[in-house]
């Protein structure tokens, strides 16, 4: 190939499909390897392709402490992004973020240090204090990656509290007729903004505002989900890892507390039962058509099942 003529594009660096869209990835930094490298993680040998970061080490073995990745999604398509800081561990070059940093040859890997431990501990909590954690009553309890994490680490009570200490609530958005969101349940991973624009390319969703304001948007500015250009593919709905982004039909379908993660570490109250005579739980349908015939003389033109 002589030198005038141009490279040919990679996978990683094709245009967006239109000049409207937004790509989501647009700050994820380049991460990768350059070779396949041997790292040692908690002590243990790991010969990684060309193009690994730590995080994929760190999974080739059993560690000894859990690390968790809430801001990542199937690295070839989603992230990393380096944005939750929940899977820090220590190399010889200090604390890192191990979804970011390649795997090079030779690098000495602990999860179990105490800054990388500590450094987990504090950003998952950081992470919790941006949700409101309503675990009992959400569409996302017992599939919540947020859930997961927090189980395994055995989080009792967020050191920073929860968003639910705070005045801060945003209205739910329930305009769509298929995906509900709650932003107060959104800790900003940025996975769903990526898969509506780099693997769905649908270029809907986007990051909007700054600082605490940073929020989901859309990109045709609309308020509502429904005046968005959303088709409804639900990609973001799979990718989330919270109950931000829900179904609609099963938004607040579980009330089931899951072991090792209830009352105590979710937010919720409970409701004392008040000296009153319980009636059925769920009255029939047919039941009340019944009970209110009777009282109001009954409906005569009505069809009732
Ligand atoms: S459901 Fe809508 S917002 Fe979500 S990925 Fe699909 S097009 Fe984007
Ligand atoms: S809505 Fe879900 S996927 Fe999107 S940024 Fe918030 S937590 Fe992440
Ligand atoms: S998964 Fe590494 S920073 Fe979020």
């Amino acid at each position: 190939m002589s030198s005038h003529e141009p490279e040919p594009h990679s996978e990683f660096d094709v245009p967006p499909l239109t000049e409207t869209i937004a790509p989501g990835t647009a700050s994820d930094p380049d991460v990768t390897s350059a070779e396949t490298a041997t790292v040692t993680v908690d002590g243990q040998e790991v010969e990684v392709e060309a193009g690994s970061t730590l995080l994929d080490a760190v999974e080739e073995v059993e560690t000894d402490e859990y690390v968790p990745a809430l801001c990542h999604y199937d690295r070839q398509d989603i992230g990393p992004r380096s944005e939750c800081r929940t899977c820090m561990v220590e190399t010889d070059e200090g604390v890192v973020p191990a979804c970011s940093t390649p795997a090079e040859d030779g690098l000495d890997v602990s999860t179990d240090a105490a800054p990388a431990s500590e450094a987990r501990d504090v950003n998952l909590d950081l992470v919790l204090s941006d949700h409101n954690l309503r675990c009992t009553t959400c569409g996302k309890n017992g599939r919540c990656d947020l859930q997961d994490v927090s189980i395994e680490n055995d989080v009792e009570e967020p050191r920073y509290g929860v968003l639910d200490d705070r005045d801060e609530y945003e209205p739910i958005d329930d305009t769509s007729d298929f995906i509900q969101i709650d932003r107060n349940k959104c800790i900003l991973c940025n996975r769903c903004v990526e898969a509506c624009n780099d693997v769905q390319v649908e270029g809907v969703l986007r990051m909007e505002g700054h600082g605490g304001d940073t929020r989901i948007g859309f990109q045709n500015g609309s308020d509502t989900m429904e005046g968005s250009t959303c088709v409804s593919c639900g990609h973001c709905v799979t990718v989330c890892p919270t109950g931000s982004l829900v179904e609609k039909g099963i938004e607040d379908a579980t009330t089931i507390p899951l072991p090792g993660f209830n009352q105590k570490n979710s937010v919720g109250k409970v409701v004392e039962s008040a000296d009153v005579e319980k009636g059925p739980m769920t009255p029939m349908k047919r039941d009340q058509v019944t009970e209110t015939t009777r009282e109001t003389g009954g409906d005569e033109e009505r069809d009732w099942p």
